[in-house]
């Protein structure tokens, strides 16, 4: 079904409540006493507050009749069953079989999926279990100590992402990211390693993005100079969905991962992609990522609107989004294991959700992607909090904190980053009034609270889901598509073409700009 949100009858009721009751204060809202059990939601372990947002019950019903008309329900069933969603790429979206805990088929082009999946669970399996162990060994007879994941975008961020937010889980391997062209970054990295006891992970869906290939053939060329052609087999292994191409690099086809085009780069980490997981918290851990994800889809798929985690993100987003015209949204961990979350998440929301064509391939009539930024607290307060408490924008937050921590001694500081993030998230709710201006709070910004009781596997698993279903919710009601990713194409080829002119002089079919700095580098 592809509809036009303006046009459903459920956005119009939506929008005339909303005008009825757009300037009321949160506070106000709390009148009614009820209001916590109604905005507040146990999952796992984890704890939900959405009470601190601008809505009401009615509001919430009335994003409930859209999603209900726009028939979210069949649009998720259609993913779970493998339909070619993606409908520019005519591609199926299949990051919840990845983590699906039964063999029950999922059919893609009347292949079962879930076999394939099985299969490669179980190579990685061996694998990672060989190079922890140190059975595996380098050119020189050395076990491996240290991974270096090369990859870029969701070829990295996600795992990047879990393998901070686990590291209490991390085993003795010591795992490098790298991402960018930017030759500082490899000569870092190369300055912390070893040759001889480093394993190199490509990680490139497509095995053709310049960054991660230019990294890798650097690196493949210090073995070739150093040890011979041969050696590449002992410390590269890759994952991609073009095995031939891998393997033509001199990966032996042992160590080449498959991937698939059912899964988004973005939405990669439950898959080969998520390797480096693996190795480095054992692959049992990254089986438990997987079993708080499939919670997480489960929930999706099962509970009602009104109580759907995801589903509930998606229509604060709508809510502030197209209703008040907000136009970003921040996240803000209160934990450094999290650090990374907001620029995976930047890539999750930001690469689904920054269209402007509809799913009829007409332009959009309506706000689409926020613009989603964060940093971690109480570092942020110290920078941005300002413009959140008193600038003339206002960002919705979303907070959130581990309230145990079980790996530290200093059990005070962790009290005192808690009492901040709480003391934030009021703050921002009540305003304080001053009659001197400056120091005058107004107040009514909204923000929730996300409490793990810990970081887990599970919980961060469940956690990383959350959001995927977020996006695939809010896509769906502004009727995108999420899984494609044109946006990029373009750079990527001029890139390419100012590559070449950067070795040349007199190239005149770009911009007056662009060629004076092509000058200027040259
Ligand atoms: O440039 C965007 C992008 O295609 C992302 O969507 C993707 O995550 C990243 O590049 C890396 O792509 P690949 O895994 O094919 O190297």
């Amino acid at each position: 079904m592809k509809v036009n949100l303006k046009e459903t009858l459920a956005w119009k009721k939506l929008t005339a409540y909303f005008l009825q009751i757009k300037d009321k204060r949160i506070t106000d809202y709390f009148e009614d006493e009820e209001r916590m059990q109604k905005f507040s939601f146990d999952f796992n372990g984890i704890y939900f507050d959405f009470s601190k947002h601008r809505w009401n019950q009615s509001l919430l019903n009335h994003f409930v009749d859209l999603a209900d008309e726009m028939d979210l329900a069949d649009a998720i069933q259609q993913m779970f069953a493998g339909n070619k969603i993606n409908i520019t790429e005519n591609r199926a979206v299949l990051h919840t079989a990845l983590r699906q805990m039964n063999d029950e088929p999922v059919m893609v082009d009347g292949t079962d999926v879930i076999p394939l999946i099985r299969d490669a669970q179980k190579r990685i399996k061996s694998f990672a279990g060989q190079i922890i162990s140190g059975q595996w060994k380098g050119v020189t007879g050395k076990s491996i100590t240290d991974v270096v994941n090369i990859g870029i975008g969701g070829s990295d961020l996600g795992p990047k992402m879990m393998v901070e937010a686990l590291s209490s889980y991390k085993n003795h391997l010591n795992i490098h990211f790298l991402s960018n062209v930017d030759p500082f970054q490899l000569d870092e990295i190369l300055q912390k390693i070893d040759l001889e006891t480093t394993l190199f992970i490509i990680v490139s869906k497509s095995f053709s993005t310049q960054e991660t290939l230019t990294n890798a053939k650097n690196i493949q060329q210090l073995y070739i100079d150093k040890y011979g052609k041969s050696s590449v087999q002992n410390h590269f292994a890759t994952v991609s969905t073009q095995i031939n191409a891998a393997q033509s690099f001199g990966i032996h086809p042992d160590n080449v991962f498959p991937m698939w085009d059912w899964v988004g780069g973005r939405f990669s980490l439950w898959s080969p992609a998520g390797i480096s997981i693996a190795l480095a918290l054992g692959y049992d851990n990254f089986e438990k990522i997987l079993q708080g994800a499939h919670r997480m889809d489960l929930h999706f798929k099962n509970a009602s609107f009104d109580q759907n985690l995801p589903v509930l993100l998606a229509f604060l987003t709508l809510l502030y989004n197209n209703l008040y015209g907000f136009q970003t949204e921040t996240y803000i961990p209160y934990a450094e294991k999290l650090k990374y979350l907001p620029a995976y998440l930047q890539q999750l929301f930001m690469e689904s959700t920054g269209k402007s064509v509809n799913l009829n391939n007409e332009p959009v009539t309506w706000q689409t992607g926020n613009i989603v930024w964060g940093n971690t607290g109480t570092n942020a307060q110290h920078s941005f909090f300002q413009l959140l408490h008193q600038g003339t924008k206002i960002v919705p937050v979303h907070f959130m904190a581990e309230k145990n921590n079980t790996t530290t001694e200093f059990k005070q500081n962790h009290r005192i980053l808690l009492a901040h993030m709480l003391a934030q998230s009021e703050a921002l709710m009540t305003g304080e009034k001053n009659a001197i201006p400056y120091k005058n709070f107004k107040g009514n910004r909204p923000s929730s609270v996300i409490l793990l009781d810990e970081i887990n596997p599970e919980s961060i698993g469940s956690l990383v889901a959350l959001y995927e279903h977020k996006v695939f919710t809010e896509a769906w009601l502004w009727q995108i598509n999420a899984f494609d990713q044109f946006g990029v194409e373009l750079g990527k080829k001029l890139a390419g073409k100012i590559l070449e002119e950067l070795h040349m002089s007199g190239e005149d079919h770009h911009d007056v700009s662009t060629r004076e700095l092509i000058k200027r580098i040259q």
